[in-house]
């Protein structure tokens, strides 16, 4: 049983400016939690302030219902993997595994069925008496996760631990960490700047830009509901597509509906669309105009969603058209903005050739060209 809450958290190193702003985060037992954001904005800081390795500048943390901020990191009964697994290199995997049990005094039978039990979850029963420099990178992280499974965390914090690891292996680590997490039901926090890690691993993600908390939800939601633009980036790959646009309301005479415009053509909005931009006092204004590559749709990609809502056709230039074995991702310009569209591996179009291409009117995202907000959540 692992509860966390972290209440008003800030971090101040010597210089004045904050490396973690205002964090605020309720965790319950068993989820499985990721720190998601660029390089330098506070996820490490954070994990180090929950393990007790850095203190806490202002704010409050709880562990199962205790405060805190001030108990050594051994009180804290949790265990953390790095970026750079330190195994001991003149030791076995056994006793690097064992090692913490022996520091800790725990009779020698109890640490081997700790040892076994955890070198079965990891598959790795077969390495136990190699060293370290026999081992390749992805069968080391496992030992180190070993090391830290075998003192019965609360809560397990990871800072990277799959970085160093090649694309196929860390790809298999995912799903390991995921079995991991359900086998053990331990409450884990996980830091990462991988946007796919983050989505394939957390029941929920903590989307952080420099220092400060843009959003917590589940990966889905955070995908199709971000609150803002830089979610809105971050999350989801090739990125959303993004266009400053000029939006209208009612001029149309024939229609009166909303509608943006891109190199002229118009784009009607959906009724609900419009409803959600006049509550927020939007008409006649710049907005930003964000849609992700697998919600532009060519005619044979509408016809085969008939069910969907799609803007009038609007004929592009392609530019460059890349395979990536499943799927198709062709480029366009739009008002000098590079465009990506996911299309249907069937597609032929070449770069120089053209094309109409229709959004799906019930996945566009409008922001608020100076804060950045979603409009039309
Ligand atoms: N010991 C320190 N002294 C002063 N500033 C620090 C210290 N450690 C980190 N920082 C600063 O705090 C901010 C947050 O750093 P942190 O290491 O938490 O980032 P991160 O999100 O883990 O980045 P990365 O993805 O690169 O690991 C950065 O601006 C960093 O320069
Ligand atoms: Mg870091």
């Amino acid at each position: 049983m692992s509860t966390l809450t972290l209440r008003n958290i800030c971090k101040r190193y010597q210089n004045d400016n904050y490396a973690v702003k205002d964090f605020n985060l309720e965790i319950s037992d068993q989820e499985f939690i990721i720190f998601v954001g660029p390089s330098g904005c506070g996820k490490s800081t954070t994990l180090r302030m929950i393990a007790g390795l850095e203190e806490i500048s202002g704010g409050e943390l709880w562990i199962d219902g205790e405060l805190s901020n001030y108990l050594e990191p051994k009180e804290r009964n949790l265990s953390m993997v790095f970026q750079n697994y330190a195994l001991y290199p003149n030791m076995t995997v056994y006793d690097n595994m064992a090692f913490a049990l022996k520091v800790r005094k725990m009779p020698k039978k109890q640490i081997d069925e700790k040892v076994q039990e955890a070198a079965r979850i990891l598959e790795i029963e077969h390495l136990l008496e190699r060293y370290p420099k026999a081992l390749s990178g992805g069968q080391k992280q496992r030992v180190a996760i070993g090391s830290a499974i075998v003192r019965n965390p609360k809560l397990f914090l990871m800072d990277e631990p799959l970085s160093n690891l090649d694309a196929k292996l860390r790809a298999q680590m995912r799903v390991e960490l995921s079995k991991l997490h359900k086998e053990l039901g331990t409450t884990m926090i996980y830091v990462t700047h991988d946007q796919t890690e983050a989505m394939t691993l957390g029941t929920r993600i903590v989307v952080m830009k420099a220092g400060e908390v843009s959003q917590v939800d589940s990966p889905q939601v955070l995908y199709q509901h971000p609150v803002n633009k830089f979610v809105a980036g971050f999350i989801g790959s090739p990125s959303m597509n993004f266009l400053d646009v000029s939006l209208y309301r009612g001029y149309d005479v024939e229609n009166q509906k909303t509608y943006l415009t891109i190199e002229d053509h118009p784009v009607y909005l959906l009724e609900k669309t419009a409803r959600l931009l006049k509550e927020k006092g939007y008409h006649r204004s710049k907005v930003t105009f964000g849609i992700r590559p697998e919600d532009i749709y060519t005619e044979e990609g509408k016809e085969a969603n008939p069910k969907l809502e799609y803007s009038e056709a609007m004929q592009v230039t392609i530019i460059a058209r890349e395979l990536l074995g499943a799927e198709v991702m062709l480029y366009f310009d739009l008002e000098g903005i590079q465009f990506c569209a996911r299309v249907e591996p069937e597609n032929q179009t070449r770069a120089g050739e053209k094309l109409k291409v229709y959004f799906d009117l019930n996945r566009i995202h409008l922001f608020d060209m100076e804060t950045e907000q979603t409009l039309n959540l």
